[in-house]
Protein backbone atom coordinates (compact mmCIF):
# COMPACT_ATOMS: atom_id res chain seq x y z
CA UNK A 1 0.00 0.00 0.00
CA UNK A 2 1.20 3.10 -1.04
CA UNK A 3 0.05 5.27 1.89
CA UNK A 4 -0.84 4.81 5.62
CA UNK A 5 -4.50 4.04 5.21
CA UNK A 6 -6.81 6.18 7.36
CA UNK A 7 -10.64 6.12 8.23
CA UNK A 8 -12.71 4.64 5.90
CA UNK A 9 -15.73 6.79 7.23
CA UNK A 10 -18.60 6.37 4.37
CA UNK A 11 -19.83 2.54 2.76
CA UNK A 12 -18.25 1.70 -0.08
CA UNK A 13 -20.70 1.42 -3.52
CA UNK A 14 -22.06 -2.14 -4.07
CA UNK A 15 -20.19 -3.11 -7.59
CA UNK A 16 -21.69 -2.28 -10.77
CA UNK A 17 -23.91 -5.17 -12.30
CA UNK A 18 -22.34 -7.63 -14.40
CA UNK A 19 -21.36 -6.20 -18.01
CA UNK A 20 -24.70 -6.99 -19.03
CA UNK A 21 -28.29 -6.60 -19.33
CA UNK A 22 -30.22 -9.48 -17.45
CA UNK A 23 -32.00 -10.35 -20.47
CA UNK A 24 -28.53 -11.07 -22.17
CA UNK A 25 -27.34 -13.69 -23.78
CA UNK A 26 -23.75 -15.29 -22.19
CA UNK A 27 -22.92 -11.44 -22.53
CA UNK A 28 -23.39 -11.04 -26.45
CA UNK A 29 -25.24 -7.89 -27.26
CA UNK A 30 -25.34 -6.92 -30.80
CA UNK A 31 -26.12 -3.03 -31.87
CA UNK A 32 -27.81 -2.58 -35.43
CA UNK A 33 -27.78 1.57 -36.49
CA UNK A 34 -25.29 3.69 -38.52
CA UNK A 35 -21.78 3.60 -36.64
CA UNK A 36 -19.06 6.95 -36.79
CA UNK A 37 -16.03 6.42 -35.13
CA UNK A 38 -12.51 7.86 -35.29
CA UNK A 39 -9.32 5.72 -36.27
CA UNK A 40 -6.99 9.07 -36.37
CA UNK A 41 -6.83 12.75 -35.70
CA UNK A 42 -8.49 14.94 -38.56
CA UNK A 43 -7.04 17.58 -40.49
CA UNK A 44 -8.03 20.88 -39.51
CA UNK A 45 -10.14 21.50 -43.00
CA UNK A 46 -10.69 18.17 -43.79
CA UNK A 47 -14.50 17.56 -44.51
CA UNK A 48 -13.51 14.51 -46.40
CA UNK A 49 -11.39 12.81 -44.08
CA UNK A 50 -9.38 9.35 -43.79
CA UNK A 51 -9.43 9.50 -39.86
CA UNK A 52 -13.75 9.02 -39.85
CA UNK A 53 -14.68 5.49 -39.92
CA UNK A 54 -18.56 5.60 -41.16
CA UNK A 55 -19.88 1.94 -41.29
CA UNK A 56 -23.91 3.07 -42.24
CA UNK A 57 -26.26 -0.02 -41.13
CA UNK A 58 -23.76 -2.54 -39.20
CA UNK A 59 -24.01 -4.60 -36.53
CA UNK A 60 -21.64 -3.80 -33.68
CA UNK A 61 -20.84 -6.74 -31.58
CA UNK A 62 -20.26 -6.59 -27.30
CA UNK A 63 -19.33 -9.28 -25.39
CA UNK A 64 -18.58 -8.88 -21.71
CA UNK A 65 -19.01 -5.40 -21.59
CA UNK A 66 -16.19 -4.85 -24.43
CA UNK A 67 -16.45 -4.25 -28.62
CA UNK A 68 -15.53 -7.47 -30.15
CA UNK A 69 -16.40 -6.63 -33.58
CA UNK A 70 -18.56 -5.66 -36.38
CA UNK A 71 -20.62 -6.74 -39.25
CA UNK A 72 -22.83 -5.36 -42.11
CA UNK A 73 -26.68 -4.99 -41.22
CA UNK A 74 -27.42 -7.61 -43.82
CA UNK A 75 -25.47 -10.23 -42.10
CA UNK A 76 -27.29 -10.25 -38.69
CA UNK A 77 -25.56 -12.14 -35.75
CA UNK A 78 -27.26 -15.52 -35.16
CA UNK A 79 -28.96 -16.64 -31.75
CA UNK A 80 -26.34 -16.72 -29.79
CA UNK A 81 -26.48 -12.67 -29.50
CA UNK A 82 -29.03 -10.38 -27.91
CA UNK A 83 -29.82 -8.16 -30.97
CA UNK A 84 -30.99 -4.59 -30.45
CA UNK A 85 -32.34 -2.52 -33.81
CA UNK A 86 -31.36 0.87 -34.01
CA UNK A 87 -31.57 0.67 -38.00
CA UNK A 88 -31.67 4.61 -38.93
CA UNK A 89 -30.15 6.02 -36.00
CA UNK A 90 -26.50 7.21 -35.30
CA UNK A 91 -24.38 4.96 -33.35
CA UNK A 92 -21.24 7.26 -31.79
CA UNK A 93 -18.76 6.65 -28.79
CA UNK A 94 -20.33 8.10 -25.60
CA UNK A 95 -19.16 11.37 -25.46
CA UNK A 96 -16.27 12.45 -23.17
CA UNK A 97 -16.25 15.42 -21.37
CA UNK A 98 -13.03 16.99 -19.92
CA UNK A 99 -14.05 19.20 -17.45
CA UNK A 100 -17.58 19.84 -15.70
CA UNK A 101 -18.02 20.83 -12.09
CA UNK A 102 -21.01 18.24 -10.70
CA UNK A 103 -22.26 20.60 -8.13
CA UNK A 104 -22.72 23.31 -10.69
CA UNK A 105 -26.45 22.25 -11.62
CA UNK A 106 -27.86 24.24 -9.16
CA UNK A 107 -26.07 27.66 -10.23
CA UNK A 108 -26.02 27.01 -14.19
CA UNK A 109 -27.94 29.87 -16.52
CA UNK A 110 -27.22 32.52 -13.38
CA UNK A 111 -27.54 35.89 -14.98
CA UNK A 112 -25.15 38.57 -15.49
CA UNK A 113 -21.73 38.81 -14.70
CA UNK A 114 -17.99 37.63 -15.27
CA UNK A 115 -16.08 34.98 -14.03
CA UNK A 116 -14.85 36.09 -10.50
CA UNK A 117 -17.76 37.51 -9.82
CA UNK A 118 -19.55 34.74 -10.72
CA UNK A 119 -17.86 32.61 -8.47
CA UNK A 120 -18.50 34.81 -5.62
CA UNK A 121 -22.08 35.39 -6.41
CA UNK A 122 -23.63 32.31 -7.52
CA UNK A 123 -21.20 29.61 -7.37
CA UNK A 124 -19.18 29.33 -3.84
CA UNK A 125 -22.41 29.32 -1.47
CA UNK A 126 -23.91 26.38 -4.09
CA UNK A 127 -20.78 24.26 -3.16
CA UNK A 128 -21.29 25.10 0.15
CA UNK A 129 -24.24 22.57 0.77
CA UNK A 130 -21.90 19.57 -0.22
CA UNK A 131 -20.30 19.63 3.17
CA UNK A 132 -23.32 17.94 3.97
CA UNK A 133 -23.55 14.01 3.08
CA UNK A 134 -27.17 13.79 1.87
CA UNK A 135 -27.13 16.82 -0.42
CA UNK A 136 -23.02 15.41 -1.75
CA UNK A 137 -25.04 12.02 -2.20
CA UNK A 138 -27.86 13.38 -4.20
CA UNK A 139 -25.73 15.73 -5.81
CA UNK A 140 -23.58 12.79 -7.00
CA UNK A 141 -26.38 10.98 -8.11
CA UNK A 142 -28.71 13.57 -9.64
CA UNK A 143 -25.41 14.50 -11.68
CA UNK A 144 -24.30 10.85 -13.17
CA UNK A 145 -28.09 10.59 -14.23
CA UNK A 146 -27.70 13.88 -16.29
CA UNK A 147 -24.44 13.27 -17.68
CA UNK A 148 -25.90 10.17 -19.12
CA UNK A 149 -29.21 11.71 -20.42
CA UNK A 150 -26.92 13.75 -22.30
CA UNK A 151 -24.75 11.51 -23.85
CA UNK A 152 -21.95 11.49 -21.65
CA UNK A 153 -20.24 8.67 -19.87
CA UNK A 154 -16.93 9.36 -19.38
CA UNK A 155 -15.95 12.88 -17.40
CA UNK A 156 -13.32 14.70 -15.30
CA UNK A 157 -15.23 16.08 -12.43
CA UNK A 158 -15.03 18.88 -10.08
CA UNK A 159 -17.19 18.28 -6.87
CA UNK A 160 -16.46 20.61 -3.99
CA UNK A 161 -13.81 20.87 -1.46
CA UNK A 162 -15.22 18.85 0.49
CA UNK A 163 -14.14 14.99 1.07
CA UNK A 164 -17.38 13.75 0.89
CA UNK A 165 -18.47 15.13 -2.20
CA UNK A 166 -15.82 13.52 -4.02
CA UNK A 167 -16.07 10.18 -2.22
CA UNK A 168 -20.30 10.32 -3.26
CA UNK A 169 -19.38 10.93 -7.06
CA UNK A 170 -16.81 8.17 -7.10
CA UNK A 171 -19.42 5.49 -5.46
CA UNK A 172 -22.15 6.91 -7.82
CA UNK A 173 -19.92 6.45 -10.97
CA UNK A 174 -18.76 2.83 -9.92
CA UNK A 175 -22.10 1.58 -8.86
CA UNK A 176 -23.03 2.92 -12.94
CA UNK A 177 -20.14 1.62 -14.27
CA UNK A 178 -18.91 4.85 -15.29
CA UNK A 179 -15.26 5.90 -16.35
CA UNK A 180 -14.86 9.16 -13.83
CA UNK A 181 -11.60 10.86 -12.98
CA UNK A 182 -12.45 13.28 -10.14
CA UNK A 183 -10.65 14.42 -6.51
CA UNK A 184 -11.75 17.17 -3.72
CA UNK A 185 -11.25 20.58 -4.85
CA UNK A 186 -8.13 22.22 -3.39
CA UNK A 187 -8.25 25.73 -2.37
CA UNK A 188 -7.30 27.37 0.59
CA UNK A 189 -7.28 31.30 0.38
CA UNK A 190 -9.05 33.45 -1.44
CA UNK A 191 -12.89 32.17 -1.04
CA UNK A 192 -15.35 31.69 1.43
CA UNK A 193 -14.13 30.26 4.80
CA UNK A 194 -16.88 27.58 5.05
CA UNK A 195 -14.96 26.06 1.43
CA UNK A 196 -11.48 26.64 2.58
CA UNK A 197 -9.48 23.69 3.54
CA UNK A 198 -5.57 24.00 4.76
CA UNK A 199 -2.45 21.54 3.68
CA UNK A 200 -2.32 18.93 6.20
CA UNK A 201 -6.06 18.32 5.73
CA UNK A 202 -6.20 18.25 2.81
CA UNK A 203 -3.30 16.20 2.05
CA UNK A 204 -4.28 13.66 4.39
CA UNK A 205 -8.20 13.70 3.05
CA UNK A 206 -6.56 13.49 -0.91
CA UNK A 207 -4.49 10.47 0.29
CA UNK A 208 -7.63 8.58 1.48
CA UNK A 209 -9.39 9.58 -1.09
CA UNK A 210 -6.32 8.17 -3.18
CA UNK A 211 -6.41 4.93 -1.13
CA UNK A 212 -9.91 4.74 -1.41
CA UNK A 213 -10.94 5.07 -5.33
CA UNK A 214 -7.92 5.54 -7.48
CA UNK A 215 -7.63 3.09 -10.36
CA UNK A 216 -10.57 0.66 -8.77
CA UNK A 217 -12.13 -0.61 -11.46
CA UNK A 218 -13.32 2.45 -13.99
CA UNK A 219 -12.14 5.19 -11.63
CA UNK A 220 -8.67 7.46 -11.54
CA UNK A 221 -7.99 10.51 -8.92
CA UNK A 222 -7.48 13.84 -9.97
CA UNK A 223 -5.39 16.30 -8.13
CA UNK A 224 -8.12 19.58 -8.36
CA UNK A 225 -6.41 22.51 -7.75
CA UNK A 226 -9.33 24.38 -8.73
CA UNK A 227 -7.14 27.69 -9.82
CA UNK A 228 -3.81 29.24 -8.73
CA UNK A 229 -5.83 32.25 -6.71
CA UNK A 230 -7.03 29.96 -4.86
CA UNK A 231 -4.56 27.94 -3.34
CA UNK A 232 -1.13 29.23 -1.56
CA UNK A 233 2.04 28.65 -2.94
CA UNK A 234 2.59 25.59 -0.09
CA UNK A 235 -0.62 23.98 -1.05
CA UNK A 236 0.37 24.28 -5.10
CA UNK A 237 4.18 22.23 -3.42
CA UNK A 238 1.41 19.52 -1.71
CA UNK A 239 -0.99 18.82 -4.98
CA UNK A 240 2.92 18.59 -6.74
CA UNK A 241 4.02 15.87 -4.97
CA UNK A 242 1.28 13.78 -4.78
CA UNK A 243 1.29 14.15 -9.15
CA UNK A 244 4.67 13.10 -8.63
CA UNK A 245 4.24 10.04 -6.06
CA UNK A 246 0.85 8.31 -6.87
CA UNK A 247 1.30 6.48 -10.35
CA UNK A 248 -1.46 7.41 -13.16
CA UNK A 249 -2.63 10.28 -10.63
CA UNK A 250 -4.27 13.19 -12.91
CA UNK A 251 -3.72 17.08 -12.72
CA UNK A 252 -6.70 19.06 -13.01
CA UNK A 253 -7.29 22.89 -12.50
CA UNK A 254 -8.24 26.76 -14.42
CA UNK A 255 -5.66 28.41 -16.95
CA UNK A 256 -5.69 31.85 -18.04
CA UNK A 257 -9.52 31.58 -18.43
CA UNK A 258 -10.11 35.32 -18.21
CA UNK A 259 -7.97 38.64 -18.49
CA UNK A 260 -9.29 39.77 -14.69
CA UNK A 261 -8.24 36.06 -13.53
CA UNK A 262 -4.71 36.29 -15.20
CA UNK A 263 -4.05 39.75 -13.68
CA UNK A 264 -4.85 38.55 -10.48
CA UNK A 265 -2.99 35.21 -10.84
CA UNK A 266 -0.16 37.50 -11.94
CA UNK A 267 -0.44 39.76 -8.65
CA UNK A 268 -0.60 36.91 -6.70
CA UNK A 269 2.36 34.93 -8.42
CA UNK A 270 4.86 38.06 -9.26
CA UNK A 271 7.53 35.73 -9.82
CA UNK A 272 6.02 33.69 -12.40
CA UNK A 273 6.95 34.28 -16.07
CA UNK A 274 3.23 33.46 -16.81
CA UNK A 275 -0.05 31.91 -15.51
CA UNK A 276 0.73 28.33 -16.82
CA UNK A 277 4.58 29.07 -15.10
CA UNK A 278 2.77 29.25 -11.55
CA UNK A 279 1.35 25.73 -12.29
CA UNK A 280 4.70 24.46 -13.97
CA UNK A 281 6.94 25.42 -11.21
CA UNK A 282 4.98 23.07 -8.72
CA UNK A 283 5.27 20.11 -11.05
CA UNK A 284 1.39 20.40 -11.88
CA UNK A 285 1.97 20.37 -15.93
CA UNK A 286 2.62 16.37 -17.25
CA UNK A 287 1.20 14.69 -19.41
CA UNK A 288 -1.85 13.80 -17.24
CA UNK A 289 -2.76 17.29 -16.92
CA UNK A 290 -6.60 18.72 -17.78
CA UNK A 291 -5.83 22.82 -18.25
CA UNK A 292 -9.82 24.25 -18.56
CA UNK A 293 -9.91 27.22 -20.96
CA UNK A 294 -6.04 28.33 -21.70
CA UNK A 295 -7.54 31.13 -23.98
CA UNK A 296 -4.82 33.59 -22.91
CA UNK A 297 -1.90 31.89 -23.47
CA UNK A 298 1.32 32.55 -25.69
CA UNK A 299 3.56 30.86 -27.32
CA UNK A 300 6.16 29.98 -24.97
CA UNK A 301 3.06 28.61 -22.84
CA UNK A 302 1.79 26.52 -25.70
CA UNK A 303 5.58 25.11 -26.30
CA UNK A 304 5.48 24.35 -22.41
CA UNK A 305 1.94 22.49 -22.89
CA UNK A 306 2.92 20.54 -25.73
CA UNK A 307 6.63 19.45 -24.29
CA UNK A 308 5.20 18.34 -21.25
CA UNK A 309 2.22 16.27 -23.28
CA UNK A 310 -0.25 18.82 -21.23
CA UNK A 311 -4.07 19.19 -22.40
CA UNK A 312 -6.46 22.09 -22.90
CA UNK A 313 -9.96 21.37 -22.14
CA UNK A 314 -11.72 23.99 -24.35
CA UNK A 315 -14.64 25.12 -22.83
CA UNK A 316 -16.83 27.00 -25.99
CA UNK A 317 -19.94 27.62 -24.22
CA UNK A 318 -18.69 28.57 -20.81
CA UNK A 319 -16.40 31.18 -22.80
CA UNK A 320 -19.25 32.54 -24.34
CA UNK A 321 -21.75 32.54 -21.72
CA UNK A 322 -18.80 34.30 -19.42
CA UNK A 323 -17.57 35.75 -21.84
CA UNK A 324 -14.18 34.96 -21.25
CA UNK A 325 -12.51 34.91 -24.76
CA UNK A 326 -12.18 33.05 -28.24
CA UNK A 327 -9.85 30.64 -27.78
CA UNK A 328 -7.55 30.07 -30.69
CA UNK A 329 -7.97 26.21 -31.84
CA UNK A 330 -5.68 26.80 -34.57
CA UNK A 331 -2.95 28.00 -32.71
CA UNK A 332 -3.23 25.49 -30.14
CA UNK A 333 -2.90 22.75 -32.88
CA UNK A 334 -0.19 23.95 -34.77
CA UNK A 335 1.91 24.64 -31.34
CA UNK A 336 1.09 20.63 -30.89
CA UNK A 337 -0.98 21.05 -28.05
CA UNK A 338 -3.74 18.15 -27.51
CA UNK A 339 -7.33 19.92 -27.26
CA UNK A 340 -10.38 18.27 -25.60
CA UNK A 341 -14.31 19.64 -25.36
CA UNK A 342 -15.90 20.13 -22.16
CA UNK A 343 -19.33 21.47 -21.40
CA UNK A 344 -17.41 23.24 -18.13
CA UNK A 345 -20.94 23.39 -16.43
CA UNK A 346 -21.86 25.35 -14.85
CA UNK A 347 -19.98 28.31 -16.71
CA UNK A 348 -21.22 26.36 -19.68
CA UNK A 349 -24.90 26.68 -19.99
CA UNK A 350 -25.43 22.82 -21.18
CA UNK A 351 -23.87 19.30 -20.40
CA UNK A 352 -24.74 18.21 -24.04
CA UNK A 353 -21.31 17.88 -25.98
CA UNK A 354 -23.39 18.62 -29.24
CA UNK A 355 -24.33 21.82 -27.80
CA UNK A 356 -20.57 22.11 -26.78
CA UNK A 357 -19.04 21.19 -30.13
CA UNK A 358 -22.05 23.55 -31.98
CA UNK A 359 -21.06 26.49 -29.96
CA UNK A 360 -17.14 25.23 -30.55
CA UNK A 361 -17.88 26.07 -33.96
CA UNK A 362 -19.81 29.53 -33.43
CA UNK A 363 -15.96 30.67 -31.32
CA UNK A 364 -14.00 29.88 -34.17
CA UNK A 365 -16.45 31.55 -36.28
CA UNK A 366 -16.21 34.42 -34.70
CA UNK A 367 -12.14 34.35 -35.42
CA UNK A 368 -12.76 33.55 -39.25
CA UNK A 369 -11.79 29.94 -39.08
CA UNK A 370 -14.57 26.83 -39.61
CA UNK A 371 -14.32 24.35 -37.48
CA UNK A 372 -15.46 20.99 -39.01
CA UNK A 373 -18.04 18.62 -37.69
CA UNK A 374 -14.60 15.95 -37.71
CA UNK A 375 -12.51 18.12 -35.47
CA UNK A 376 -15.39 18.96 -33.01
CA UNK A 377 -16.61 15.45 -32.71
CA UNK A 378 -13.53 13.87 -32.60
CA UNK A 379 -12.09 16.76 -29.34
CA UNK A 380 -15.31 15.10 -27.63
CA UNK A 381 -14.51 11.14 -28.76
CA UNK A 382 -10.83 9.93 -29.32
CA UNK A 383 -9.37 13.29 -29.19
CA UNK A 384 -10.41 13.20 -25.84
CA UNK A 385 -8.94 9.87 -24.79
CA UNK A 386 -6.34 9.94 -26.19
CA UNK A 387 -5.31 13.28 -23.93
CA UNK A 388 -6.14 11.69 -21.14
CA UNK A 389 -3.99 8.09 -22.31
CA UNK A 390 -7.22 6.14 -21.73
CA UNK A 391 -7.76 5.26 -26.21
CA UNK A 392 -7.81 1.89 -25.45
CA UNK A 393 -10.85 2.24 -23.39
CA UNK A 394 -12.63 4.94 -24.17
CA UNK A 395 -13.54 7.05 -27.34
CA UNK A 396 -13.97 4.68 -30.38
CA UNK A 397 -15.39 1.73 -31.31
CA UNK A 398 -12.34 -0.41 -31.63
CA UNK A 399 -12.16 -3.86 -30.81
CA UNK A 400 -10.95 -4.29 -27.34
CA UNK A 401 -12.53 -0.90 -26.25
CA UNK A 402 -15.15 -0.67 -23.79
CA UNK A 403 -18.54 -0.74 -25.29
CA UNK A 404 -20.06 2.72 -24.07
CA UNK A 405 -21.82 3.36 -26.88
CA UNK A 406 -24.95 5.97 -27.62
CA UNK A 407 -27.46 5.69 -29.75
CA UNK A 408 -28.76 9.09 -31.18
CA UNK A 409 -32.06 10.34 -33.89
CA UNK A 410 -30.30 12.13 -36.71
CA UNK A 411 -33.25 14.29 -36.90
CA UNK A 412 -36.10 15.54 -34.53
CA UNK A 413 -38.85 17.78 -35.73
CA UNK A 414 -39.38 18.51 -38.76
CA UNK A 415 -37.08 21.47 -40.05
CA UNK A 416 -33.96 18.91 -39.15
CA UNK A 417 -35.56 16.19 -40.95
CA UNK A 418 -35.83 18.33 -43.77
CA UNK A 419 -32.34 19.70 -43.52
CA UNK A 420 -30.55 16.28 -43.23
CA UNK A 421 -32.67 14.89 -46.27
CA UNK A 422 -31.08 17.11 -48.75
CA UNK A 423 -27.69 16.80 -47.17
CA UNK A 424 -25.41 15.74 -49.88
CA UNK A 425 -22.41 14.25 -48.46
CA UNK A 426 -21.54 12.96 -44.81
CA UNK A 427 -19.82 15.75 -43.51
CA UNK A 428 -22.57 18.15 -44.89
CA UNK A 429 -24.87 15.37 -42.77
CA UNK A 430 -23.10 15.31 -39.57
CA UNK A 431 -22.74 19.03 -39.30
CA UNK A 432 -26.17 19.74 -39.24
CA UNK A 433 -26.63 17.20 -36.93
CA UNK A 434 -24.03 19.23 -34.80
CA UNK A 435 -25.91 22.06 -34.71
CA UNK A 436 -29.32 21.48 -34.70
CA UNK A 437 -29.11 18.68 -32.56
CA UNK A 438 -28.84 18.16 -28.54
CA UNK A 439 -30.13 15.70 -25.57
CA UNK A 440 -33.49 15.28 -27.02
CA UNK A 441 -32.14 13.42 -29.69
CA UNK A 442 -30.38 11.00 -27.11
CA UNK A 443 -32.17 7.57 -27.44
CA UNK A 444 -30.00 5.34 -25.69
CA UNK A 445 -26.74 5.08 -23.47
CA UNK A 446 -25.13 2.22 -23.11
CA UNK A 447 -21.77 2.47 -20.23
CA UNK A 448 -19.51 -1.10 -20.94
CA UNK A 449 -22.43 -2.82 -22.58
CA UNK A 450 -25.37 -2.34 -20.48
CA UNK A 451 -28.01 0.15 -20.92
CA UNK A 452 -27.76 3.30 -18.16
CA UNK A 453 -30.42 5.49 -20.00
CA UNK A 454 -33.51 4.80 -22.12
CA UNK A 455 -35.50 7.60 -23.73
N1 LIG B 1 -12.15 29.25 -12.18
C1 LIG B 1 -12.09 28.89 -10.88
N2 LIG B 1 -13.19 28.20 -10.52
C2 LIG B 1 -13.97 28.14 -11.61
C3 LIG B 1 -15.25 27.55 -11.87
O1 LIG B 1 -15.90 26.97 -11.00
N3 LIG B 1 -15.73 27.69 -13.13
C4 LIG B 1 -15.04 28.32 -14.11
N4 LIG B 1 -15.57 28.39 -15.34
N5 LIG B 1 -13.84 28.88 -13.89
C5 LIG B 1 -13.32 28.79 -12.65
ZN1 LIG C 1 -14.52 25.05 -14.74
Amino acid sequence: MLFEYTHPTFPLPTEAQPFMDSEDKNGRLALRGDLLDFTSMPGWDEVESAAVRYRPDHWLLIEDGCIVGCQHGAQAPDASWRREEHRGKLLLPGFIDSHVHSPQLDVIASHGSTLLDWLETYTFPAEMRFADWEEAEAGAERFLEALLAHGTTSACVYPTVHKISADRLFASAASRGMRLITGKVLMDRHAPQALRDDVPGAERDCIDLIERWHQRGRLAYAVTVRFAPSSTPAQLEMAGRLCSTVPGVYMQTHLAETQDEVALARSLFPQSRSYLDVYARAGLVYPRSILAHGIWLDAEDRALLRDAGAQIAHSPSSNLFLGSGLFDWRAALDAGVAVSLASDVGGGTSLSMIRTMADGYRVQAMAGRSLTAWKALHAATLGSAEALGLQAEIGSFAEGSTADVCVWDWAVGAVAERRLSVARSLHERVFAWMMMADERNLSVAYVAGVARYRR
